[in-house]
C-alpha cells in the first residue's frame, strides 16, 4: 500500500508528504510518556519548522490508558484547544498509542483523518497497520472500537534503536509469524538475520519491518472485514497465546512472547493433522529457539501450567465465534490457513504437551 512509508528520516519533507494526502497542517499529536521523552521535542520542532499547527497529547506508558476514561480526558484537551474536523491526529508510539489514538481519532467530532506513527517493532509491523483501533473495557481487551484506517503509516525504523531488548522480541514474533504464514523465503531470511534485526543493524531491520508490513497489508487489503478467513491467518499462534495471556491475568508476559510459544504449539498441532511433515516442523522450531525470554518466565508462564488449565483459559477467550476454538495452521512453511472444523480438546492438549517438551529441551 502506497501509504505506508519506510524510510530513515521519514520526518524529511513532512509537509510534502501530507499535502500528497489532502491533510492539512493542523495536527494534534499524541505521545506515550517514554516517546515523548525520547523523540517528542524533534517530532515537534520539524512539525513546527514545516508551519504546522500543532496540540500536543500525552498519556501514561501503559497498557491501561488504553481506556474510556483517557479518552474522555483527551477528548477534553482536544475541545478546549479548539480542535475541529479539519485537524488531524498523528499517533507517535507503541501499539497503545497507535490503538488509543485511532480511537479518538475515529469517533472525535464523528471522525478525523488519523496517521500512525510507530515506534515498537510491534506496531510497526502490525498494529499501525489494517485500521483496527480500540480501547480495553474491564472485560475484555480491545472490545470496543472501529476499523479506522490510517491515511499514512510513517515508519522509521531507526527508532527502534532505543526500544529495550524485550520489545524487540515481542515484536520479532510477529515478523517471524509473517514468514511462517505468508512467505517462505523471508522466514529463511528472518532466520538468517535474526540477531541483525533484533540488534537494528542496517539494512536488515528496515528489510524485516518492510516485508512484514507489505504482507500485513495485502492480506488487510484482501479480507478488510475478515470474511474469507485471509485475516483470520495473522491469528496464527495466538489462539494459543490468548489463553497464556489469559492466564497470566494480561501481565507479567508480553503479547509478542505467548505469540511465540503459542507458534510452537500451532506448529505441532499442523504436525499432528499431518499437515506439515517433520523437517518443516523442525525448521519452524529452529526459528522459534532463536527467540529469549525473561528468566523464569517460559517455566512459570507454560512449562508449569497444567495444559489442562492452558485450554480452559483458551476457551474462556471472549471474542470467540460460537464458542468453538478456531485455529491457524500451516499447511507447509510458508502457507497458512483458518482450520474450519472444530479441533478435539485431546489434540489441543497434546500439541500442548509437545511444546512443552521441545522448550524443554531448547531452554
Ligand atoms: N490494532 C491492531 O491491529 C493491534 C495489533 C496488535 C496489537 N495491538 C495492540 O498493541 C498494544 C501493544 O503495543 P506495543 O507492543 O507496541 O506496546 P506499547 O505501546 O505498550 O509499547 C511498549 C513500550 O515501549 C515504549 N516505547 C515505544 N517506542 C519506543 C522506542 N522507540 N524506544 C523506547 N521505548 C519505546 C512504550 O512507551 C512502552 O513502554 C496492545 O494494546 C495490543 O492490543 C493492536
Ligand atoms: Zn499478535
Amino acid at each position: 500500500m502506497s501509504n505506508i512509508i519506510v524510510g530513515t528520516p521519514v520526518m524529511a519533507d513532512i509537509g510534502k508528504r501530507f499535502r500528497e494526502h489532502g491533510l492539512p497542517k493542523k495536527t494534534v499529536v499524541l505521545f506515550d510518556e517514554n516517546t515523548r521523552r525520547l523523540f517528542g521535542d524533534d517530532i515537534l520542532e520539524t512539525l513546527r519548522q514545516a508551519e504546522f499547527s500543532v496540540v500536543e497529547l500525552v498519556i501514561p506508558a501503559r497498557e491501561t490508558s488504553k481506556s474510556f476514561r483517557t479518552a474522555f480526558r483527551l477528548y477534553g484537551e482536544m475541545i478546549d484547544a479548539g480542535i475541529d474536523r479539519s485537524w488531524n491526529l498523528l499517533a507517535v508510539g507503541g501499539g497503545v498509542v497507535g490503538d488509543l489514538g485511532g480511537y479518538i481519532a475515529a469517533s472525535y467530532y464523528r471522525g478525523i483523518p488519523v496517521v500512525q506513527f510507530p515506534t515498537t517493532l510491534l506496531a510497526m509491523t502490525d498494529s499501525s497497520i489494517g485500521g483496527k483501533v480500540a480501547i480495553n473495557h474491564p472485560q475484555g481487551k480491545n472490545l470496543i472500537g472501529f476499523f479506522h484506517m490510517p491515511e499514512m503509516v510513517l515508519i522509521d525504523p531507526s527508532y527502534l534503536k532505543t526500544l529495550p531488548r524485550r520489545e524487540m522480541y515481542a515484536g520479532m514474533a510477529e515478523v517471524v509469524k509473517y514468514g511462517f504464514i505468508a512467505d517462505r523465503n523471508f522466514l529463511d531470511y528472518v532466520d538468517s538475520h535474526f540477531m541483525d534485526i533484533v540488534e537494528v543493524r542496517d539494512p536488515y531491520t528496515a528489510e524485516a519491518v518492510r516485508r512484514s508490513a507489505a504482507v500485513k497489508a495485502d492480506v488487510v487489503a484482501k479480507d478488510f472485514l475478515e470474511k474469507s478467513g485471509l485475516r483470520a491467518t495473522l491469528n496464527f499462534g495466538h489462539t494459543f497465546a490468548h489463553g497464556f495471556e489469559k492466564l497470566a491475568g494480561y501481565r507479567h508476559i508480553r503479547h509478542g512472547e505467548a505469540v511465540t510459544i503459542g507458534m510452537v504449539c500451532a506448529l505441532h498441532l499442523s504436525r499432528l493433522f499431518g499437515k506439515i511433515g517433520d523437517e518443516d516442523l523442525l525448521r519452524g522450531i529452529g526459528v522459534l529457539s532463536k527467540f529469549r525470554f525473561p528468566r523464569n518466565l517460559l517455566k512459570k508462564r507454560f512449562l508449569e501450567q497444567p495444559s489442562a488449565d492452558i485450554l480452559e483459559s483458551m476457551h474462556s477467550d471472549k471474542k470467540k465465534v460460537d464458542k468453538t476454538l478456531r485455529f491457524v495452521l500451516l499447511e507447509q512453511l510458508g502457507k497458512a490457513y483458518l482450520h474450519d472444523e472444530p479441533i478435539a480438546d485431546e489434540l489441543v492438549v497434546e500439541s500442548i504437551e509437545h511444546a512443552k517438551e521441545t522448550l524443554k529441551k531448547k531452554y
